[in-house]
């Protein structure tokens, strides 16, 4: 195999799509597109996601000290992408996109209703990196679609279809089948 270094770039393939669900201080919901984000602690829970000051969310996300993290899968690109081009500061973006904010349980932010995984997270960390701003959130619920759990009540990711990210041809993706259950090549994963 014959590599060639690409110079010092924050890549990793793929990056999940993560909508960051907040409102801002009027109590209008807001949602962002999150590529650079996942999980970052089994105990506590926690999920971070980074995020540029002049987005309208990551002045929601100071001001409530939350913020949900939710799951669009593969038909919601279209709604994905609008997202990330528009701003809550000029325009709901619910409203524009005909998409539900229900109220999450455990913080002060919304929901996308209509994405099939959503995480309610309490910020309890807020670390300055550079361009971004990684705000690392306490999950304290996942709230599921009944629709993509599976005979054991465990969230399938082949019935989720999440959209997934690539950061170099910034391109979306759906995931491919399945190809082996990961406890048979690893003894501790989490
Ligand atoms: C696929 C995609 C992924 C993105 N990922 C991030 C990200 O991880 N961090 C970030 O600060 N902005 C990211 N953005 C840009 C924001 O989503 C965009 O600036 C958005 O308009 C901010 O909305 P807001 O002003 O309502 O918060 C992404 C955009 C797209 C389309």
């Amino acid at each position: 195999m014959e590599k060639r270094s690409l110079g010092a770039r924050a890549l990793v393939f793929p990056t999940p799509v993560i909508i960051v669900g907040t409102y801002d201080a009027n109590g209008r919901p807001n949602g962002m597109p999150a590529t650079w984000g996942g999980v970052c602690c089994s105990d506590p829970p926690s999920i971070a996601v980074s995020i540029r000051a002049d987005n309208y969310s990551y002045d929601n996300i100071k001001l409530h000290g939350c913020f949900t993290a939710s799951i669009p899968s593969e038909r919601y690109m279209v709604e994905t992408h609008y997202m990330g081009l528009a701003s809550g500061r000029d325009n709901n973006k619910f409203e524009s996109l005909s998409l539900t904010p229900s109220r999450a349980e455990y913080v002060n932010a919304p929901l996308v209703e209509e994405f099939p995984v959503s995480i309610e997270c309490r910020l309890s960390q807020t670390i300055e990196l550079g361009s971004h701003t990684q705000f690392i959130g306490v999950v304290l619920d996942v709230k599921a679609d009944i629709a993509v759990l599976d005979t054991q009540g465990e969230p399938d990711i082949a019935l989720i279809k999440p959209l997934v990210f690539d950061p170099a041809k910034r391109r979306y993706f759906g995931l491919g089948a399945p190809l082996s259950k990961a406890s048979a090549l690893s003894r501790r994963m989490d």
